[in-house]
């Protein structure tokens, strides 16, 4: 029978754990890379009360650590280069002006969600391609559609993923290969930690226009993969956001975007 394994970044929190569930039940083996150990070895132990006999291993490294990649790396190829579906879900934001932002931070979000995305995606490439078969799934996120003010950094990131992940299942298409890079775009997730680390908990997107729950991208992500979509947009108020935003001037979409990362309390 087929090798079913699933691989995922920040699998063990928040959107990652709600996607971990959908390829459980589909009997996937799983594999997570984290940073937090004590979240991983709590979210495995869940787990496998919900789904008994399940498989999840898991390693622990910071993704924006050169030596923790080279560890995970020599890792991966060691026991997981087998792995049909890879997510690359770790990310998070920053919030505020960029000026008053610590460069810091935004270094580190930077490392996060384009360096870390981008070399893990080579890693999985190289193997998927050489078997001609897999799918890398990358979280992108409605941000990356249009500029979007007190998150600019952030946003500027996920641009770079919907476009570098776009473009590639392009060139895969281009060689005649069976390999699927799926770009998932959600909308503002209310139930995960994302908002609480970067202090937006009082922010109106959560509450907005087009929020959405970390159950429903799943789902929304799960669909598209049984379908081999390459592009998904989730949350069902943000599709259809997104299919009349080309009929929306410029200047109301930012009006629109700077309302919906205003403070609410
Ligand atoms: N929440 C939203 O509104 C929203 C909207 C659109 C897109 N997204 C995207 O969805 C993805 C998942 O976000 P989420 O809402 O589930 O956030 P989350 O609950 O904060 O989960 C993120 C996961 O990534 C892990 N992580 C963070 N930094 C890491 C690092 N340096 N190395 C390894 N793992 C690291 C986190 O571990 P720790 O617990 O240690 O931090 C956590 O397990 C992200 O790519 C995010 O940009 C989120």
């Amino acid at each position: 029978m087929k090798t079913k394994k699933v691989g995922i970044s920040g699998g063990s929190g928040g959107l990652g754990l709600a996607i971990t569930r959908k390829f459980l039940a589909d009997n996937y083996e799983v594999v997570w890379i984290g940073n937090n150990e004590a979240e991983l070895i709590q979210g495995k132990e869940m787990l496998l009360k919900a789904f008994q006999g399940a498989s999840i291993d898991y390693f622990v490294a910071d993704l924006t650590n050169a030596n923790d990649f080279e560890r995970l790396h020599a890792w991966l190829a060691e026991h997981h280069q087998d792995i049909t579906v890879f997510i690359n879900n770790a990310g998070f934001t920053t919030f505020g002006y960029v000026n008053e932002i610590s460069e810091k931070w935004e270094e580190n979000m930077i490392a996060l969600n384009i360096l870390a995305t981008y070399k893990l995606t080579r890693v999985f490439l190289q193997w998927m391609m050489e078997r001609n078969d897999g799918t890398i799934i990358n979280i992108s996120s409605n941000s990356s559609f249009q500029p979007s003010p007190r998150i600019t950094t952030y946003a500027a990131t996920k641009a770079f993923v919907t476009s570098f992940s776009r473009g590639l299942q392009e060139e895969l298409k281009m060689q005649g290969s069976n390999v699927l890079v799926m770009t998932v775009c959600p909308a503002a997730i209310q139930d995960t930690a994302f908002k609480k680390k970067a202090k937006m908990d009082k922010v109106k997107t959560f509450n907005g226009i087009a929020f959405t729950t970390a159950k429903e991208v799943a789902d929304d992500l799960w669909n598209g993969f049984l379908k081999k979509r390459d592009f998904v947009v989730s949350g069902w108020k943000m599709r259809i956001l997104y299919r009349i935003k080309w009929l929306v001037p410029y200047r109301i979409q930012l009006w629109m975007v700077k309302n919906e990362t205003k403070e609410t309390i």
